[in-house]
């Protein structure tokens, strides 16, 4: 039996590792975190940091699997690409690839080098060059960390005070994954998208666009709530954001596989927030599935065992016209019952439904995307109602909180499901 290890066990990889399951892998884990919510589908399980590069391949020489590979989230992307450059193992993208489609100074860079459209950025070491940046260019802007993913540290401000702390937040969320600088840009007008694109024979094909609907409020910018396809974009619109990501690729020598890009499509035209080279990591490739029958978390292990015919499989459910993935924010503090999952899977139309923390965990402000404690898969005639199903089900699910001072930081949005 082929033995595949996934790196990574939060919410961004269940729906592969229950993919792998299904097609009848052996599936290993790895995972700093015992409690996370795909664990328990995973054959063998390894208490490893996901984004340790030297642990992971202890793992992969101590348990030998066949195949590795991960989805989703950023930090196990970059440790995956790197082991498997190591260990030998068949992997879509390099190291070096990975890194061009992860520090956003050097992707900003490569797209400007290749043509496309950016906002006005600067890197900067200190908090004067970011100031010397507002003053050029006047409030808001947005800060964010150079090296960084999910959101973290990532605001919009609106004036001086606010970015003295927005820039200091940013720049040390960076420094710890080893770059010490933030960005500033230009604060972008307009509705952002996703497309969920594949890369077959160097270029990419759109498989599900989705209208990305994100949680009011500056600090943390941008995390996302919902993916709704379709995306309310017209035909013309959608091309354009397609086009762009697949020139995004381009740019940043991505050629193979998943890509996941964020579109921001505004009155000035198309601008790329960024290029991912993994599928999306809030169950985007689930709306896809839905939305067009193709499977890319089949794909992607299709990858990894070196079967060809797998890479690049059609449509193998039916599509719908409409589908979406949607996101509770939990209320902080130490979960004490979990309810409702059950009726809210029971909901008409209602693909999948989780909870990501179990009864003795903890459910965390929602400072990044990370923090998102539950979520609702489904599908509909139209959008319309693949939205009320989804709000639904929603409403079913209760995460008991106790709350607790000890977790200092607060979170703008409210928790709950936000309509
Ligand atoms: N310049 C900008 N203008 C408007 N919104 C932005 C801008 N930059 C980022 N955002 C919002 O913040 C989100 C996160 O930004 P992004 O650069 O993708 O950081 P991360 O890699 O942490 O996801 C984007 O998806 C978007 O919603
Ligand atoms: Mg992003």
């Amino acid at each position: 039996m082929t033995r595949l290890l996934i790196v990574g066990c939060g919410f961004p990889q269940l729906s592969l590792v229950r993919a792998a399951k299904r097609m009848g892998l052996q599936v290993l884990g790895a995972d700093r975190d015992p409690r996370a919510v795909a664990v328990k589908y995973c054959d063998e399980f390894f208490e490893v940091s996901a984004g340790d590069p030297d642990a992971v391949l202890d793992v992969v020489r101590q348990a030998r699997p066949d195949a590795i590979t991960t989805t989703g989230s950023e930090v196990p992307l970059k440790a995956t690409a790197t082991v498997a450059a190591r260990a030998g193992l068949p992997f879509y993208a390099d190291p070096e690839t990975v890194r061009l489609c992860q520090d956003k100074d050097a992707m900003r860079a490569g797209y400007a080098a290749a043509g496309l459209a950016v906002p006005a950025f600067a890197r900067c070491e200190s908090l004067d060059e970011a100031i010397a940046f507002a003053d050029k260019r006047g409030f808001p802007i947005v800060v964010k960390p150079s090296r960084g993913w999910g959101q973290r540290g990532v605001a919009r401000v609106e004036n001086l005070e606010q970015l003295r702390q927005a820039f200091g937040e940013a720049r040390s969320h960076s420094a710890t994954a080893g770059l010490p600088s933030a960005m500033v840009e230009e604060w972008l007008e307009g509705r952002e998208v996703s497309v969920n694109g594949w890369i077959e024979d160097g270029s990419l094909v759109s498989y599900c666009v989705t209208e990305r609907v994100t949680v009011p409020g500056n600090k943390p910018l941008g995390v996302m709530i919902a993916e709704v396809y379709p995306s309310g974009l017209s035909p013309a619109d959608e091309a354009r954001a397609i086009d762009e990501a697949r020139r995004g690729a381009v740019a940043l020598g991505h050629t193979r596989g998943p890509c996941y890009s964020q579109v921001a499509v505004g009155p000035r035209g198309c601008f790329l927030f960024e290029t991912a080279a993994r599928l999306g990591g809030g169950f985007d490739a689930d709306v896809t599935r839905l939305a067009s029958g193709v499977d890319l978390y089949e794909r992607l292990i299709g990858i990894a065992v070196v079967d060809t015919t797998l890479e690049r499989r059609g449509p193998t459910s039916s599509a719908h016209g409409a589908a979406i993935a949607k996101f509770l924010v939990g209320a902080p503090g130490a979960v004490t019952a979990v309810k409702g999952l059950d009726d809210a899977r029971a909901v008409e139309g209602v693909d999948d439904a989780e909870v990501f923390v179990p009864v003795g965990g903890r459910v965390f402000p929602l400072t990044d995307s990370a923090k998102r404690a539950a979520y609702v898969l489904a599908h509909g005639a139209h959008r319309a109602e693949a939205m009320a199903r989804a709000d639904a089900a929603l409403a079913r699910i209760r995460i008991d909180t106790r709350p607790d001072s000890s977790v200092g930081v607060k979170a703008d949005p409210p928790a709950g499901a936000i309509p």
